[in-house]
């Protein structure tokens, strides 16, 4: 997996995590709310249950009250008329000695007028009926004959929503159990204590209830609303900083990566540089060595005809073995920039080195071209004029036989690069070698005596300065360009 494979494919990861977040606390919300609803519905339907409790055992306080005196006594007015079932009862219109009349009230006549009270002032209606009643306006209608026949079988409530003349209400239904007090009237239909002698039933009209459940719910799906958002904001904030760590943590992998790649790279040219200097001291060491067994071989046989020969081939050896060493300390040297970077006139270094080598230039009869348009870089102006040095150089003892040898030093834009480059028409370099060139004691002709070393030091000092080194060339005999760059690097 490539890293834009891996940041895809982590953003489709992440996405499907926001929608399952979101659908999950959407399904939460959406529960809550409903249930929530439910529950105020329910509540409102304890209220009107409660409600309706109250005014029964209200009504039947009253009437107790009313049985324990075995009826009361009201004055008789247009409305209040003697009740014509208790005829039968002594003293039920009475006269008080200033000549006013009083007429009895029985409980259910006095329940009755209550009700019709209840009614005009607060909408909740009340009726007193029975399966069997005394009088024919108090028969049960059709709920209210299920209810009374519900309380022969021992249940001791019924309630439940019903609509009456397009309207709700909360019916509910206690039976009347027969007591001391209401055998004075009643025992004659056979009632006996503890007998259900009918029951009450009230209506507790729905709609203001509704209106406050109403308000409730609407205040809820605000309330659940808001939540929402507000969980939603989280998953998205959350998400975000999951994704921005989960970021940092890919660049910090990344970075690592490169970092071991690089730690490897270098490990790898490390191995390879110890193996070529240790490889390139043994010869001149072994010169040495072979000389001096001569040397002694001569010595003891008194034969000093070679003593002289020998003696300058293992100075030769020294000299190119302390050659080397130099060279080595001058690339190790190298490793970092000493100086801070600061300007330097490219154009002006490549006229400099250009004359040291004037005589060699003449001599071949070399054409020099150095491009006017050469920038001014930044970096260490020694390590570069070294750089430009060793270019030259190389070019010129590789002209080979070339009739009319050229060299240049120039600068083109390749993209958004600047590249340098010092070109020449002479041996050229054979493809296969490219990438040595720039190796440790990698010479190309071996008969030249030269180490070798250059190349590496100017690729060594490129490298230090953040740029790349290459060579191009057609072939052998198409003669070569080393071009290379200098990234601007005022800052480091
Ligand atoms: C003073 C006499 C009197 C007493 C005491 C009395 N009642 Fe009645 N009751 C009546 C009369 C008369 C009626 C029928 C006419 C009416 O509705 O006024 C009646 C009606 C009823 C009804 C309505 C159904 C029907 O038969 O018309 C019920 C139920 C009832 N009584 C229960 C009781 C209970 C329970 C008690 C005792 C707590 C009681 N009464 C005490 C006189 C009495």
């Amino acid at each position: 997996m490539n890293d834009s494979e891996k940041v895809t494919s982590q953003s489709y990861h992440f996405e499907r995590y926001v929608w399952l977040l979101t659908t999950v606390w959407t399904i939460i919300i959406t529960a809550s709310l409903i249930w929530n609803v439910i529950q105020a519905q329910q509540n409102i339907l304890k209220v009107a249950r409660i409600q309706a409790q109250t005014a029964f055992e209200k009504d039947v306080i009253y009437r107790r009250w009313n049985a324990e005196h075995g009826g009361v006594y009201a004055p008789v007015t247009e409305k209040v008329q003697p009740n014509p079932y208790l005829i039968n009862i002594p003293e039920r219109d009475i006269t008080t000695p200033l000549g006013k009349s009083l007429t009895l009230i029985n409980p259910a006549y006095m329940t009755r007028q209550v009700h019709e009270l209840a009614k005009r002032e607060y909408g909740v209606l009340g009726h007193i009926t029975s399966l069997n009643p005394i009088r024919p306006e108090n028969a049960p209608d059709p709920w209210e004959i299920t209810a009374l026949q519900a309380f022969e079988r021992g249940q001791i409530e019924i309630s439940s929503i019903e609509r009456m003349d397009d309207e709700e209400y909360m019916r509910l239904m206690r039976p009347l159990i027969t007591e001391e007090g209401c055998l004075k009237c009643h025992a004659a239909q056979g009632y006996q204590e503890g007998d259900i002698r009918g029951g009450i039933s009230v209506s507790i009209p729905m709609a203001p209830l509704w209106a406050v459940a109403r308000a409730q719910v609407t205040s809820l799906a605000i309330g659940h609303v808001l939540l929402w958002a507000v969980g939603l904001g989280g998953i998205v904030l959350g998400t975000r900083q999951l994704r921005w760590s989960e970021r940092e943590r890919n660049q910090t992998e990344a970075k690592r990566e490169a970092l071991i790649a690089e730690l490897e790279n270098k490990n790898t040219e490390l191995e390879r540089f110890t193996y070529t200097v240790s490889h390139d001291l043994k010869s001149p060491l072994i010169t040495i060595s072979g000389f001096l067994g001569m040397l002694e071989q001569d010595t003891i046989a008194g034969d000093s005809r070679r003593i002289k020969d020998d003696i300058k081939y293992i100075r030769d050896g020294t000299k190119k073995m302390k050659r080397r060493l130099d060279d080595l300390l001058e690339l190790s040297r190298i490793g970092r920039l000493v100086n801070p970077p600061q300007e330097v006139p490219l154009s002006k270094l490549a006229h400099e080195v250009a004359d040291l080598v004037a005589g060699q230039i003449a001599r071949q009869r070399v054409r020099v071209n150095i491009s006017p348009n050469l920038p001014v870089v930044y970096g260490d102006p020694s390590q570069l004029r070294e750089v430009l040095q060793n270019l030259v150089d190389n070019a010129v003892k590789y002209m080979g036989d070339q009739p009319e040898p050229r060299l240049e030093i120039g600068v083109r834009q390749d993209g958004a690069e600047t590249v340098f480059y010092v070109q020449d028409n002479g041996i050229g370099i054979d493809p296969r070698y490219r990438d040595k060139v720039f190796g440790l004691f990698e010479t190309l002709d071996r008969q030249t005596g030269n180490t070798g070393v250059g190349l590496a030091i100017v690729k060594q000092i490129i490298e230090v300065h953040g740029g790349r080194i290459w060579v191009e060339s057609e072939g052998v005999g198409q003669g070569s360009a080393f071009c290379f760059t200098l990234p601007d690097n005022r800052e480091t």
